[in-house]
């Protein structure tokens, strides 16, 4: 056994994905929404027996290492080490040290400093920085929960960071500093930034009390981007799929704030719309969202836009009004309701018309118009009619036009343009499935008895070289190139044949067996056409005992 079988051998998949992807069994194994792609049907599976998850839109996934490798966006040997970690394998060549440097990790690298950070928080020389935490309203399980920090000491953590075998090259480039000794965060309330996992991935600081700019966020790295990170998910993740829905806010003190209050299921986002890729992992947990972003100007053009990306992507999305100019934050610390708001939201619809008061002249028929037709395009994709109904009803009323106009309105604002659907169980190459089916149900002998076409006849077919090395190693020959492939074609036939009797199966095989020998035939045709002139009496035989070979098959 190879050292990574071996330590796929003691990792369970199930509970390796579950920490990513919720999922439902399905006969012997488990479906989700795939967390690779943007979909909409299930196309993720994981199967228990084969130790293995594949999404079958993407092709993504495999075993326990590269399912890590990919959802994590780390190298294979990274994936690897950390699992052998939780596998209580110890590898005995240190990648680290294979690749030439002593790096630490730069996941290990982010949980040092926020670690640190944290530490310096609650020094006494930074009393006056935790007051100002304190004053802030964040209560001591606030700041323990969310591991806030301060930075009061570069060099510190420089050095911690250099003793822990970063060399200064990779700290540097970790972006937490901007040069030597010099914390890009130095003096700033620092709020560690993780990704779905939990894992520290970036930091945003604040400035203490006033000063510019307010806040720094660390630079985009491999690790880090901002339009794929969600402030706060990791922690609100359960309790969104428990309440069912998500309330999404702008920037971190929002956050922090509402999961004081018990609103526990909220995420921020930070000076961004929420982007499709935010979407997306939101999706994973529910599809009700509650967009809370403020009502200044560049907040109330942050849910436009947020509208605009959640809109044909089939959520639920409801707009909390905080009134008075107030961010949620401000508006808890003067004692609001904030359960009162959320019953309150409003439809994007009622938005537009609320937005569009301060934005447009509602009494200009340009106004009107434009207000309208933004409007419409959430109404054109429901499909409620009640929905519809009341939606009308309410612009007409809203915008003092016959409802009749805004009916003949709605026909005209065009559909949106269907997106090409995400295929959910993508149809597989052809070749691919005849294998999927041999390594399955054990028939490639059956195939190999049945084909009549030699290795050398296979040449130039589309999946020429996968097909060969798999027949190689069924006959003992060679060992199978790409087990995750042969795992992950298995699990779909398997899948698709689920409660299918095995007579029918095969019955389902001899027809890809028959087409395979057609594909194969018209291939030497051409073959056979190609390499040889067709005037020669040689061509005449060749083709002649070609027909009879097709006519045997009962292909011709
Ligand atoms: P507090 O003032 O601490 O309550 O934060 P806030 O979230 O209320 O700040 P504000 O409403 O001014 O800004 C909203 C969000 O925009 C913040 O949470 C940040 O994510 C972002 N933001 C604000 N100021 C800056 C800045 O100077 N630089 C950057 N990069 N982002 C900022
Ligand atoms: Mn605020």
């Amino acid at each position: 056994m190879s050292i990574s079988q071996e330590i796929e051998a003691k990792i369970n998949i199930l509970e390796l994905v579950q920490r990513y992807v919720p999922l439902k069994k399905s006969g012997a194994n488990y479906k989700g929404l795939s967390p690779f792609v943007q979909e909409k049907t299930p196309s993720f599976m994981v199967s228990p027996a084969k130790n293995i998850a594949y999404c079958f839109s993407s092709r993504k996934g495999g075993g326990p290492i590269k399912f890590l490798a990919e959802i994590e966006k780390i190298e294979y040997r990274e994936a690897m080490q950390l699992l052998a970690k939780e596998a209580g394998i110890e590898l005995k060549t240190d990648f680290h040290k294979e690749r030439g440097s002593n790096q630490t990790d730069i996941f290990e690298a982010y949980k040092i400093a926020a670690n640190w950070y944290h530490e310096e928080l609650y020094k006494s020389e930074n009393s006056e920085k935790l007051a100002y935490a304190q004053r802030r309203g964040l209560t001591e399980a606030t700041l323990q929960n969310f591991q806030i920090g301060y930075s009061g000491d570069s060099r510190g953590l420089f050095a911690l960071l250099k003793s822990h075998g970063m060399s200064e090259k990779d700290i540097l480039e970790s972006g937490i500093f901007v040069s030597p000794n010099r914390d890009k965060f130095f003096g700033r309330l620092i709020f560690p930034i993780a990704n779905f996992t939990g894992h520290t991935v970036g930091f945003t600081g604040r400035i203490i009390d006033a000063g510019d700019p307010k806040y720094l966020n660390s630079p985009a790295s491999r690790i880090f981007n901002k339009s794929e990170i969600l402030y706060g998910l990791h922690l609100a993740k359960a309790s969104i799929m428990k309440l069912g829905y998500v309330i999404v806010v702008e920037g971190q003190m929002d956050t922090v704030k509402l999961h004081q209050a018990g609103f526990t299921n909220t995420v921020g986002i930070s000076g961004t719309a929420l982007t499709k890729e935010h979407i997306a992992l939101l999706r994973r947990l529910t599809t009700k969202i509650f967009l809370c972003l403020d009502m200044d100007k560049a907040g109330v053009n942050a849910t436009f836009s947020s509208l605009d990306s959640l809109l044909n992507e089939e959520v639920d999305c409801k707009v909390i009004q905080v009134e008075g100019g107030k961010d949620p934050d401000e508006f808890i610390e003067s004692g609001g309701n904030f359960t009162k708001l959320i019953e309150e939201a409003i439809s994007p619809v009622q938005f537009f018309i609320n937005a569009g008061k301060s934005r447009y002249d509602l009494d200009s028929v340009v106004g009107k118009t434009h207000v309208l037709r933004e409007a419409l395009k959430y109404v054109r994709r429901m499909t409620n009619r009640i929905e519809i109904d009341m939606s009308i009803k309410y612009l007409a009323r809203s915008l003092d036009i016959s409802e009749n106009v805004v009916y003949e309105e709605l026909k005209w604002v065009k559909a949106p343009p269907k997106k090409d659907e995400p295929t959910g169980m993508m149809s597989l190459d052809f070749w691919h499935t005849l294998i999927g089916y041999c390594s399955a149900y054990q028939l490639y002998d059956l195939f190999l008895a049945s084909i009549d076409y030699t290795d050398e006849h296979f040449e130039g077919i589309p999946s020429f070289d996968f097909i060969r090395s798999e027949i190689l190693a069924h006959l003992g020959q060679s060992e199978s190139t790409d087990i995750d492939s042969i795992k992950a074609l298995e699990l779909q036939v398997e899948a698709e044949n689920e409660w299918t009797q095995r007579d029918t199966i095969l019955l389902k095989f001899s027809e890809l067996v028959k087409r395979a020998q057609k594909l194969m035939y018209e291939h030497e045709k051409q073959a056979l056409a190609s390499s040889m002139d067709q005037n020669s009496i040689e061509y005449m035989q060749a083709h002649l005992s070609l027909i009879s070979k097709g006519k045997k098959l009962g292909i011709i």
